[in-house]
C-alpha cells in the first residue's frame, strides 16, 4: 500500500515472527481470541514455495518420526518378520523414496498450517521478519521477502525457533558435515556414519541410518550417557542401543575434523576424518563417509534487529523472558526455543498458547514441571517429572516401583519386551513425583502419567484405575502397584 509514494504500514493487534510450532499455534490462538493476527516466517521449501510449520514441521519432530516410521519397517521386516513366520525375499530399501515419502507428510503439515492459517483468518507473510523502531504504543516490523512489507502493532511474539550448533572449525556443508537438515535427506545409506553428541537428534537419526544399513559410530563428550535421563532408564535403554550395534563413545574429545574437497580422501578411503580422544586420553581418528553433528541447538536471534527497539538477548543470543515469556519490552514476548527451557515444540506450542492468553487478559498458564520428554528410538524413552538421581540431590524422601515389560503379555505378543516402567512417588504423601519409561510404545504411555501428575495424584490412584488387559498400560499400573510393593503380575 502506498500513500502519495510513501510506504504505508499494514496495523495488526498482534505480529507473531517466526511460525514453528511457537509461532503458528500461538498466532491461531490469538486469532480465534479475536485480535487480527499477522504471522511471518520466511522458511521456504527447496523450489521455493513457502512452508510455514518451523523446524518441527520441515527438518524436525515430523520428518524425522517418519524416516524412524520408515527404517523400524525396513529393519522389522528384515529381522522380525520370520518370528511371526513371515518370509521376505528380495527385501530391498529405497531411499529415495522413502525420502519422498516423508517430503509428502511435510508438505502435508505445511499445507495444514496454511489451511489453519486461512480459516482462523491469521494473515501469513513468508519473508524475514525483523524489528524497524517502536512507535506510538508499538513496534513496526518489516518483511524481507519476495514482497516487502512494513507491518505495525502494539503485540508482538517472538517465536523463532533455533538452528543446529556447529563443531567449532567444522561448519556444516550438509553433504559431509551434516545438520538435522542434511542428514533427514541422504540419497542412501552411508556405509559409514559419524554421529557427534549421543542426545536426542543423535540416537534418533542415527537408529535410522543404522536400520537401513550404515555402520553408525556416536562420539559423546560427556561420561555419563543421556545425563538428564533416569538412570536406570538411560542404563536399560544403553543395553538395547549397544545390542543393535550402535556403537556409542563416551568421555571423548572431538579435535580437528578434515573433509575431503571432491570425494573420498582419507586413508580408508572415506570422506570424512574426525581426531578424537578416548575417555582413556587416547588419540584416535574416526573415517566416515558423512558425520552428523547434534551436539544441541542455538537460538535464532540474527537477523531480527533486536537492537532497534533494545530487545535484551542473553548469552546464547537467547531472548531474556520472564516465567511468564515476557521480555524487557511493554507488548514484546518470545516464545518456544529462542526462549530458556527444553527445545521441545509441546514446550513451544503451549508457551504461543498461553501468551496469545495472556494478551487477551486471560490467565494462560504453563507447568514447567509437567513437560514430558519422548526419545523416539527403539525401545523409546519417556519421562516426565523428576529422575530418581534428581530427588536424591533434592533431599527428597520417596519410594520407587518399576515393572519390566518382559512381564507383560501385550507386549510378549508384540514380540518386543525390552525395558520397563518406573515410578517416582513421595515417601510420605504418595504423590507422584517422576515417571520413567524405556520401552515400546512408551511415548504414548507416558501421557496418562501426565494427566495424573497434573492431577496431582498419587501411585496408588493409578494403582486403582482399571486398565484394559491386554495392554502396555498395565505395566503403568503394576509399576504404580510396585511403589508399594503390591505388583500382582510378579
Ligand atoms: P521453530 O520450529 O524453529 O520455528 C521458528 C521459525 O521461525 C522457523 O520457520 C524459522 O525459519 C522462522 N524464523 C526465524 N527467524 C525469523 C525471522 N527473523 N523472520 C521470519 N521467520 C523467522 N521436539 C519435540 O517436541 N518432539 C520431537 O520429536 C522433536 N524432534 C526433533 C527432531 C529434530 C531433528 C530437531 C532438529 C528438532 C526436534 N524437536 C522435537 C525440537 C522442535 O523441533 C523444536 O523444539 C520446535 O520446532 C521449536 O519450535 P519454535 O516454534 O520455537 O521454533
Ligand atoms: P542434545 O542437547 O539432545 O544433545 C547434544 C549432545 O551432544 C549432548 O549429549 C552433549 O553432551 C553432546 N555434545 C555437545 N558438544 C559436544 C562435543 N563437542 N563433542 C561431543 N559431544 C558433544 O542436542 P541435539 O541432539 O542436537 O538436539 C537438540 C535439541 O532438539 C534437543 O535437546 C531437543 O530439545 C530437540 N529434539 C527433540 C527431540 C524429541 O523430543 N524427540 C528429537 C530431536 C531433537
Amino acid at each position: 500500500m502506498s500513500i502519495k509514494g510513501k510506504e504505508m504500514s499494514q496495523q495488526f493487534d498482534l505480529i507473531v515472527i517466526g511460525a514453528g510450532p511457537g509461532g503458528y499455534i500461538g498466532a491461531i490462538r490469538a486469532a480465534q481470541l479475536g485480535m487480527n493476527v499477522a504471522c511471518i516466517d520466511e522458511w521456504k521449501t527447496a523450489d521455493g514455495k513457502p512452508a510455514p510449520g518451523g523446524t518441527c514441521t520441515n527438518v524436525g519432530c515430523i520428518p524425522s518420526k517418519a524416516l524412524l516410521q520408515s527404517s523400524e519397517n525396513y529393519e522389522n521386516a528384515a529381522h522380525h518378520f520370520g518370528d511371526h513366520g513371515i518370509t521376505v525375499s528380495g527385501l530391498k530399501m529405497d531411499v529415495a523414496k522413502m525420502i519422498g515419502r516423508k517430503d509428502a507428510v511435510v508438505k502435508q503439515n505445511n499445507d495444514g498450517i496454511l489451511y489453519l492459517f486461512k480459516k482462523n483468518k491469521v494473515t501469513y507473510f513468508n519473508g524475514r521478519g525483523s524489528f524497524v523502531k517502536a512507535v506510538d504504543g508499538g513496534y513496526e516490523i518489516a518483511v524481507a521477502g519476495d514482497k516487502p512489507e512494513t507491518l505495525t502493532a502494539k503485540q508482538i511474539i517472538v517465536a523463532t525457533g533455533s538452528s543446529a550448533r556447529a563443531l567449532p572449525g567444522a561448519p556444516f556443508d550438509e553433504e559431509q558435515i551434516l545438520s538435522n537438515d542434511g542428514a533427514l535427506r541422504l540419497a542412501a545409506a552411508p556405509k559409514k556414519l559419524g554421529v557427534i553428541g549421543s542426545g536426542v537428534i543423535g540416537l534418533e537419526l542415527g537408529s535410522v541410518w543404522r536400520r537401513l544399513g550404515s555402520e553408525v559410530t556416536v562420539l559423546e563428550a560427556l561420561p555419563t550417557f543421556l545425563g538428564t535421563v533416569d538412570d536406570q532408564i538411560a542404563k536399560e535403554a544403553r543395553k538395547a542401543f549397544d545390542k543393535q550395534g550402535l556403537k556409542i563413545e563416551l568421555g571423548v574429545k572431538v579435535g580437528e575434523v578434515k573433509v575431503g574437497k571432491k570425494g573420498p580422501s582419507t586413508s580408508s578411503g572415506q570422506a570424512v576424518s574426525v581426531a578424537w580422544t578416548n575417555a582413556k586420553g587416547e588419540a584416535q581418528t574416526l573415517e566416515v563417509d558423512k558425520l552428523i553433528v547434534s551436539i544441541g541447538r542455538v537460538p535464532n536471534t540474527e537477523g531480527l534487529n533486536a537492537e532497534a527497539v533494545g530487545l535484551k538477548l542473553g548469552e546464547r543470543g537467547d531472548v531474556i523472558v520472564d516465567d511468564d515469556c515476557r521480555t524487557n519490552l511493554p507488548g514484546v514476548w518470545a516464545v518456544g526455543d529462542v526462549v530458556r527451557g527444553p527445545m521441545l515444540a509441546h514446550k513451544a506450542e503451549e508457551e504461543g498458547v498461553a501468551v496469545a492468553e495472556r494478551i487477551a487478559g486471560q490467565h494462560g498458564h504453563v507447568d514447567f514441571n509437567l513437560v514430558p520428554w519422548v526419545i523416539y528410538t527403539s525401545p523409546e524413552i519417556a519421562w516426565v517429572g523428576k529422575t530418581e538421581q534428581q530427588l536424591k540431590e533434592q533431599g527428597v524422601k520417596y519410594k520407587a516401583g518399576t515393572f519390566p515389560f518382559m512381564a507383560n503379555g501385550r507386549a510378549r505378543a508384540l514380540g518386543d519386551t525390552t525395558g520397563m516402567v518406573k515410578f517416582l512417588a513421595d515417601a510420605a504423601t504418595d504423590e507422584i513425583l517422576g515417571v520413567h519409561m524405556v520401552g515400546p510404545m512408551v511415548s504414548e504411555l507416558i501421557a496418562e502419567a501426565c494427566v495424573a501428575m497434573a492431577f496431582r495424584a498419587s501411585s496408588e490412584d493409578i494403582a486403582r484405575i482399571c486398565h484394559a488387559h491386554p495392554s502396555l498400560s498395565e505395566s503403568t499400573k503394576e509399576a504404580a502397584l510396585a511403589v508399594d510393593k503390591r505388583t500382582l503380575n510378579f
